[in-house]
């Protein structure tokens, strides 16, 4: 059955076994998961857009569930060298692993995400692309997730994707300046991408 699953693909280039791993890992953690279904190859697209790095430096994915965005990047054209991952769900990292060969999958939280970058990694992040439901935590957790990516990408600020009209984190209070950059009815439900850049 699961070989079945796997070769078995979406439009998007999804296979329904990630978009049932999804679901069931929705089931166990819903807050941090965030959402039932993987996102959209539309949304995808326009993260890779606006997530596109600079020669010679890496992206860096917070929460890549099940790979789709990450696989969108890969599809477009860059290197797995160039792609590093970080998630906190074993069972999605394992998926993870499987799927993405040559990307840099690392398990674990990346509220230490100073901690779990490698050193070779260090100086050379430009782009980070949160995908971790930050709307759904505390002002306090927001803050240390914002940190975390300030302290690996010092300046870069982080592309974030949200099912909420407005801006989903407060840039008086986190010392954030947002830019809507995308919208996309073909999501569900429909997102957009925020750029988050620290407050000048
Ligand atoms: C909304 S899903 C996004 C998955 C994928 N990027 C997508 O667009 O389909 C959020 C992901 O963030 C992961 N996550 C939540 N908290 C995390 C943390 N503290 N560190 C790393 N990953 C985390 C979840 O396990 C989940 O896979």
């Amino acid at each position: 059955m699961t070989g079945i699953l796997t070769q078995t693909h979406t439009k998007h280039n999804q296979t329904l076994e990630g978009v049932w791993l999804f679901l069931r890992r929705w089931l166990a953690h819903p807050l941090r998961m965030g959402s039932v279904v993987p996102s959209s190859q539309a949304l995808c697209s326009r993260l890779v857009k606006h997530g596109w790095p600079e020669t010679g430096t890496v992206v860096l994915e917070l929460g890549a569930g099940t790979g789709v965005v990450s696989r969108a990047f890969l599809d477009a054209g860059l290197a797995p060298e160039r792609l590093i991952v970080v998630e906190v769900d074993s069972d999605m990292v394992r998926h993870l692993r499987e799927t993405l060969p040559g990307v840099t999958v690392i398990e674990g939280d990346a509220r230490t995400l100073s901690d779990l970058l490698p050193a070779r990694f260090r100086g050379r992040i430009g782009s980070v692309v949160c995908g971790i439901p930050l709307v759904l935590l505390p002002l306090s957790e927001q803050k240390r997730f914002i940190g975390a990516m300030e302290s690996v990408a010092p300046g870069r600020g982080f592309l974030h994707f949200s099912y909420c009209v407005t801006s989903p984190l407060s840039g008086r209070k986190l010392g954030l300046d947002p830019k809507r950059e995308a919208w996309t009815p073909l999501n569900i439900p429909p997102a957009s991408v925020w750029r988050y850049l620290p407050a000048g």
